[in-house]
């Protein structure tokens, strides 16, 4: 199996993984968290992320949950929900804890931002479809690109341009709109894009409000990028739904990809203590 790994950076670490949660440190601050694909034993005992970790999110269902304080010195409480920032390069985020057990970027992301900034040039055009608060974007943007970030939430939104002003950027385009509408409105203007990144959800909703499970949108999504990338352009798709198996990645983008190069691997991280945790699929067209 291949593997693509993200790296640590200063302010993010993946301590260590196991017992179907991990360990991460944030800057200064340690979360404990679930995560199905921690399913082998951790290196550290329960007792040493405990006295490592400021707090932990306690599931309550399958997607929502309670940060629980683990510190005196770090309450939480419906008044008290601690945010902070960490950077990236020169880009800054504002991270908060929120109730869905996210705390505003995926770090497993960044051997994509790696992948953006070598490969987008100065003025070329780059699409963030289901962009979240703006990982990719602030990236692409630091490198001069014209940069249209699109999600369909109106707090993500919001939270996207704190850290684009966060990390003192101007310039992005933002798109409150379904992905896969704003992607057909693009594709009938006849517009077209030099980089696009997309990363959605294993279950989305869509523009009437429909439930959808990604194994039956990929084709679409992956038809609607293939016509609004440039000759040069590249694609970067995640997808971490167990259910949207390697081979159905491979023949569907070959489909619609017939001479680019295409590449799909198992995003991964590798923990200070030696643990491989994986995220899904990462396929790449370029
Ligand atoms: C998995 S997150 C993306 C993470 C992001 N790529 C990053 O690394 O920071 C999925 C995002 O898709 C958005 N979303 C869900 N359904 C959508 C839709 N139909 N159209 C556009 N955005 C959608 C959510 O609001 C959320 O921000």
């Amino acid at each position: 199996m291949k593997r693509t790994y993200s790296q640590h950076w200063k302010d993010y670490e993946l301590i260590d993984a196991g017992n179907n949660k991990k360990l991460e440190r944030w800057g200064k601050i340690i979360t404990i968290r679930p995560d199905r694909n921690a399913y082998f034993t951790p290196i550290l005992s329960e007792k040493e992320w405990k006295q490592k970790a400021q707090c932990e999110f306690v599931e309550a269902t399958n997607n929502t949950g309670t940060w629980v304080s683990l510190k005196k010195d770090f309450p939480i409480s419906e008044t008290e929900i601690p945010n902070w920032q960490i950077a990236y390069k020169e880009c800054v985020f504002n991270l908060k804890l929120t109730k869905f057990k996210h705390l505003g970027i995926f770090p497993e992301q960044q051997t994509n931002w790696e992948f953006i900034k070598n490969r987008i040039q100065k003025d070329g055009k780059f699409l963030n479809l289901f962009a979240y608060t703006g990982g990719a974007s602030l990236v692409a943007n630091t490198k001069g690109a014209d940069v249209y970030h699109c999600d369909s939430v109106k707090q993500i939104i919001s939270w996207a341009k704190l850290n684009m002003e966060s990390s003192h950027q101007n310039g992005i385009h933002w798109v409150l709109d379904d992905a896969l509408k704003f992607a057909s409105k693009e594709v009938k203007r006849g517009k077209k894009y030099d980089g696009i990144i997309m990363d959605p959800p294993a279950f989305g909703i869509g523009a009437k409000k429909e439930r959808w499970k990604i194994e039956t949108k990929f084709p679409e999504l992956v038809q609607l990028a293939s016509k609004l990338i440039s000759d040069k352009g590249f694609l970067i798709i995640n997808t971490y739904s167990p259910k949207l198996k390697e081979e159905v990645i491979k023949n569907t983008v070959q489909k619609y990809f017939p001479k680019k190069n295409i590449e799909i691997n198992k995003l991964s991280l590798k923990t200070t203590t030696g643990k491989i945790l994986e995220y899904g699929e990462l396929t790449r067209v370029y």
